[in-house]
Formats: C-alpha cells, structure tokens, sequence
C-alpha cells in the first residue's frame, strides 16, 4: 500500500513514552496529504438527517401548522427549512425510529382535518398525564413538501413490526406509481400530487431486534425477504435492512453474522442499517454541566464507532466478498441521561455543548475516511432530539453548536477523499475510569477540483496545537481560509436567549508552498479550505 501521508515519528515516539493520568499533548504534529492521489468519492449522503413523530421533533419542531404565527411554508416552520437549505442537507429519513414500526402510512394522507388520531409507540416515555396521541397532521405528502422545499433525498422507514408486505407495497406505489397507472397513483393525484415522489431510499423496517419486533436477525432475514421480494420496482430502490445495535458492549456482531448467514443465496439489500448511539443513559453524565473526564468520556466513546464500522465491514465480507451492501449509519449521535429537555413532553431533547459538537467533528472525520464502506449517515435527530443541530419551541429556535460543524463540514460533500493516517498519537486524558489514551487530534482531508478541504478536532482542554500540513506529489498551496469553532467555556451552548454564543470564527492560516500551517486552539473544531495547484 503507498505511503500517502504521516504523522511526523519524533511526535509519536514522544508521546508514546509518557505516562500518568494528566493531559498531555505533543510539541507539534505534521500531516501529509496527497490531493493528486484521492480515494474514493465523500457520498453526500454521509450528511444525512433522521426526524420522528416523537417530542417535539415534528409538532412544534418541523411542524407549527398552516395556520401557525410562526412563519411557516404550508405548515412547516420556515427557519427550519430555510437553515436545511444553506448546510445542503442531503436526505431526511422519516417518519421513525421505533415509531416507524406502528406507524399506518393511510392515517397520513387525504384531508387533514379527516385524519385519525392514532396511539404513538413514544407515550410510554412522556411525563405523568401529558398526551402524545398522534394527529397524523404531518404525513407523506407534508414530508415530501419539506423534502422539496429542502432539496433532500426522502428515506422512509417502512412498518415491518406491525405491518405487512402489502401496506409497505401500496405505500411504494402510492409514492412512486406515474400518474395514470394504478389505482394509488390516481389517489395520490386526487390528495393533490400528481406527480410521483420517487422515493428511491427504503428502511425495511427500524430496529427489528428491539421495538422493530423484537426478532433473532434469523427471522427477521426471513421477514425481510417476504417484504422485499415483490416490491413494486417503478423507481429503482436503494434498500435497506435493519442492522446491528452498534453501540452494545460487544458492538452486536451477531445480529450480523445471523442475518447475512440466513441471507445466503437470497439478494443481499443495498444497505445494511447501524445504530450508533454514545451512550450515556445508563451514567450519570449530563448534557449541559459535565467534568473534564466527563468531557473526554464523550470522545473516548464515540470513536469506537470506527472500529464498529470495520468489525462489521469485515463480517459483511465473509458471506459477501464483492460488498454489493454498504453501511447506513442511520442513527447517531451522543444520548445522555434525561434532565435537559427544553420543555416537559419535548422528550429526549438535549441540551447541546460544545463538546457534542467535537464529537460531531470527530464522527464526521471517520464516516469520510469510511467512503468506501458507508452508503449513508443520519443524525439522530435533526431537532428537538438527542443529537441535534435546532431546538425549537413555539416562536423560539436557535441553532447548536452540532449544527455549526455539519456547515464547517459541507466542503467535504461529494469530494473525494483525501487519505489522513490514523490513529494519530495518543495522549493520555482523563477518563471516568481514571485515565485513558485519546488520539491527540481527529482529521479528514478531501479535494475538488482544485480546492482542498481539511477539518481538525482537538479535544484538549489544556493545549493549543501547532500543526503543519505539508502537500506532497506536487501540490502547492496557493490561498487558504481557516474556520475555528471554539469558546473558553467546554460547556458552552447556544440557547434561546443567547443564539450566537458558540459560533465558527475566522481562524488564521499560514501558506507555504508545499505546507499550510495553522495552530489548532484547545477543544476546538477548525476547517481548512485551501486553493492548490
Ligand atoms: O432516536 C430515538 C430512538 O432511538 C429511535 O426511535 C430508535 O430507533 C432508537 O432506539
């Protein structure tokens, strides 16, 4: 394999050397990058985005109503879809989740003021006497308005838990059939679209080991298939099977190895789903007021997704050595402990700090120097849940730290990659079981034409980081722009009174021929976008 790039070996043999439990870092860190030698392209779906009918991530977060003071696009909150737009959200999957399994997609269509209240799967999770009860105000046709008005891919996640092969089939030609053919196409007219939505991303089904039905991945194979085989093919479908849980202490590797084994000389599906939650629910680490070992906790968690995608990588291979199924990462982000909800029955909203937008950083780096194994990512959620890049609450919005990182990182949608080696040393940190080795920083580099993006995160809380970027094969550095999102406080955040307290910043950046030369502040996340020749 060529040697592409290197972290400089003075640094390593440093920083191998030491011991103990305090922060340390290294004097300073060269990269090495080759842009007239890149990888594989940065699918832009790796951006991707996951809304649920659970909270208040639909009612009140995408949808305030037609009628609504709220500005609003037929019912959908303006700013929401106005700030999808500029970070070029490439997809939206929806409408769950768990709540994708009870969900009857004919509940959602037709005259809105018809449509039936329905039980929602997430009542068992909101406060003493508080009501989820779903309107159905929010359907298919609303969702591919939004998708619309947005420029993203829909993905739907069908019912497998408690529906049928024929249900999820209608809804595939309700959505996809051209107008004037069967029956459903000529519905879908009469409720106002003409025109077929051409829907090409299918979840078949969510989480089928837990609340997707609670299934052995071997009847679950057979449950898939049943569901797939006469699928209605008017536009070409990217399906998607139900994958592991990869955030189990033993990342689930048997959900896969009993899946594909039960799949054997059956069509494998496109994509082959991964949850990947930085778990927390089960600690006492909150959201808002955190530690400093609570603060690296965080990042030394969320990196094992790195070696969850390649154990489940190398599994896929054995039973499928061409790798016709990628991953779809269609659930992420940092899950802590109830107490920050920004308002009773908006459940599982977070209050959301600098840190997770570090960890945001820092998944972004492995999902590119992933590109050739993942199809697609969602964040879980968009707004108002867990990992999110908005809260919103009536008139209120403010976008978090999260929401600054997928801007920083647009550049990289759709380029191609651009090898980093990794790990890069290791530095001891503070941990919550005392102490741990943490990568000193986290990076991806990718090109386009001739522009070069570079993103860096360094978690340390004590040091800034000189670090020089030296081009090789040629590459010069003409003209580069830097972009710093940090602040003084680990546990700043953005709230509704105070928008703009954690925000990206211009950050000074020195070119030199073949190197650009840069020092990364502490606990920041920083962008390079360098023109080269
Ligand atoms: O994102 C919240 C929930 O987490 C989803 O509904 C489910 O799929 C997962 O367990």
């Amino acid at each position: 394999m060529q040697r592409r790039t290197f972290v400089k070996a003075s640094a390593v043999a440093a920083i191998g050397a030491l011991a103990g439990p305090a922060p340390s870092s290294p004097a300073d860190m060269e990269i090495e990058l080759s842009p007239a030698d890149p990888g594989p392209v940065i699918s832009p779906q790796l951006y991707g985005h996951f809304i649920e009918h659970l909270g208040g991530v639909i009612y009140d977060g995408v949808w305030v109503g037609r009628g609504s003071s709220i500005p609003n696009v037929d019912g959908i909150r303006k700013q929401f879809v106005d700030d999808m737009k500029r970070i070029g959200a490439p997809n939206v999957r929806w409408p769950g989740g768990c709540f994708a399994d009870g969900y009857h997609w004919r509940d959602g269509i037709g005259k809105a003021a018809a449509r039936p209240r329905t039980y929602n799967y997430w009542q068992r999770s909101m406060p003493a006497g508080m009501d989820a009860t779903e309107t159905n105000q929010f359907g298919i046709a609303e969702f591919m308005h939004l998708c619309r008005l947005v420029g993203a891919a829909p993905y739907l996640a069908a019912n497998v838990g408690s529906g049928t092969p024929q249900e999820f089939h209608d809804w595939v030609a309700y959505c996809n059939a051209p107008a004037g053919t069967v029956s459903l196409a000529a519905e879908r007219a009469a409720n106002g679209d003409l025109e077929p939505f051409g829907v090409r991303y299918w979840g078949v089904g969510n989480e089928s080991w837990g609340c997707g039905g609670a299934m052995q991945p071997e009847e679950y194979a057979t449950l898939y298939r049943r569901f797939v085989t006469q699928f209605p093919a008017y536009t070409a479908p990217f399906l998607v099977a139900t994958g592991p849980r990869g955030h189990s202490a033993d990342g689930d590797i048997g959900w896969t190895t009993g899946f594909f084994g039960a799949m054997r000389g059956s069509t494998p599906p496109n994509g082959f789903s991964v949850h990947f939650y930085t778990d927390f629910r089960p600690t006492a680490v909150k959201a808002g007021d955190f530690t400093a070992a609570e603060w690296y906790e965080v990042f030394l968690r969320g990196v094992r997704l790195e070696k969850v995608i390649e154990d489940h990588w190398r599994e896929m291979g054995k039973f499928d050595p061409a790798h016709r199924t990628k991953l779809v990462v269609d659930e992420w982000g940092v899950w802590y402990r109830a107490g920050s909800e920004i308002a009773p029955g908006y459940i599982l909203s977070e209050t959301i700090t600098l840190r997770d937008a570090l960890h945001t950083g820092m998944t972004f780096d492995i999902f590119n120097r992933h590109a050739d194994k993942i199809a697609m990512a969602n964040v879980a959620q968009t707004i108002n849940c867990i990992h999110s890049l908005f809260l919103a609450r009536g008139a209120d919005f403010v976008r978090t730290p999260v929401y600054h990182v997928f801007d920083m990182y647009r550049s990289h949608m759709g380029a191609r990659l651009v090898q980093v080696k990794s790990p890069f040393p290791e530095v001891n940190v503070p941990a919550m079981a005392g102490a741990a080795r943490l990568a000193a920083i986290s990076a991806s580099a990718s090109v386009r034409d001739r522009q070069l993006t570079v993103t860096l995160t360094n978690p340390s809380l004590d040091a800034s980081m000189p670090v020089r970027i030296r081009l090789t094969g040629g590459a010069r550095a003409l003209e580069a722009r830097g972009l710093a999102l940090t602040h003084e406080d680990m546990r700043a955040t953005n709230t509704f009174a105070k928008p703009e307290e954690v925000k990206p910043m211009a950050h000074p950046v020195k070119v030199a021929a073949d190197a650009i030369e840069l020092t990364l502040p502490k606990q920041s996340v920083t962008l390079i976008d360098c023109r080269i020749a």
